[in-house]
C-alpha cells in the first residue's frame, strides 16, 4: 500500500462511514451505489450564503428567550472555527440545538417522558468573529433515551451546524462533554472509527472562561477540513 493511500484512509477513519449497523438508521439511509463526484467552482469557496443581518447578538443566550431562566447547570461554550491551515474561519454562521436539562426536546418528535421547560427552546445561533471564535450561554444538556437499541442512552451532547463562507466549510456534528459515562454504548460517538478524531468531539472543561458565581466554561474548537478535522455527524465519506 503506497503511504499516499495510507494517508488517505487514516484521514477516513476520522469521519464516519455512511453505513454503521449499530446505529440503525444508516441501514436504511446509507447510500447504495458509489457517489458522484461534483466538480468544484469558484462557488464552493466564495459566495454568501446567508444572511449575516438576520442574526441578533441575544441569539446566542439560549437562557434569556422566554420571562423566566432555564432549570439546569448554567454552561458558556466557546472556542474558535479554524480550517486546516489554522487559520480563523471568521463570519462563518454557528446555530446550535439541544435538549434541556431533563433530556427533552422541545419538538413534535420527542416523546421522552421527562418535563418540557417552559424558559427553553435549545435553540441558538451565532456569527464567529475576526479570530474566529464565538460563544454560546446555554444549560446543560441531559442524557436522553432512543430505540436504537435495548437500554439505549445517548449521551449529552450539543448539535452543532456550521456555513462558513462557501460549502467546503460545512460541517454538521455533535458537541460532547467530559467524561461521559455513556461514550462507550453509543453507536453514533463510536460510529468514528479513530479514537483521537472522536475525542476532537468532546468538548474541553475551562477555568479560563468559567465565570464566577455564574456558569462553568467549556472550550469546543472546531476545524473545518484536513488532517485534524472535526468529524461529520456519521455519513461522511
Ligand atoms: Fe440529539
Amino acid at each position: 500500500m503506497s503511504s499516499q493511500s495510507n494517508a488517505r484512509n487514516s484521514l477516513r477513519n476520522t469521519q464516519p462511514p455512511y453505513l454503521h449497523p449499530a446505529y440503525v438508521s444508516t441501514q436504511k439511509r446509507a447510500p447504495l451505489k458509489p457517489l458522484i463526484l461534483l466538480p468544484e467552482n469558484l462557488s464552493h469557496a466564495s459566495g454568501p450564503v446567508f444572511g449575516h443581518e438576520t442574526v441578533q447578538a441575544s441569539d446566542a443566550d439560549l437562557t434569556r428567550q422566554h420571562s423566566g431562566e432555564p432549570l439546569g447547570e448554567r454552561i458558556l461554550v466557546s472556542g474558535r472555527v479554524l480550517d486546516e491551515e489554522g487559520r480563523p474561519v471568521r463570519g462563518a454562521l454557528i446555530e446550535l440545538w439541544q435538549a434541556n436539562a431533563a433530556g427533552r426536546y422541545r419538538h413534535d418528535l420527542d416523546n421522552h417522558a421527562a418535563p418540557l421547560d417552559p424558559n427553553f427552546t435549545g435553540c441558538g445561533r451565532v456569527l464567529t468573529d475576526d479570530q474566529g471564535a464565538y460563544s454560546f450561554v446555554s444549560i446543560k444538556p441531559g442524557a436522553y433515551p432512543w430505540r436504537n437499541h435495548e437500554n439505549g442512552w445517548r449521551p449529552a451532547h450539543i448539535h452543532f451546524s456550521l456555513f462558513g463562507a462557501g460549502i467546503l466549510s460545512r460541517l454538521v456534528t455533535q458537541m460532547y462533554f467530559p467524561g461521559d459515562p455513556l461514550f462507550a454504548r453509543d453507536p453514533i460517538f463510536n460510529s468514528i472509527p479513530d479514537e483521537a478524531a472522536r475525542a476532537r468531539l468532546i468538548s474541553v472543561f475551562d477555568w479560563q472562561t468559567t465565570k464566577a458565581e455564574y456558569a462553568l466554561g467549556y472550550r469546543f474548537d472546531i476545524v473545518l477540513r484536513g488532517e485534524k478535522s472535526t468529524p461529520m455527524e456519521t455519513s461522511h465519506p
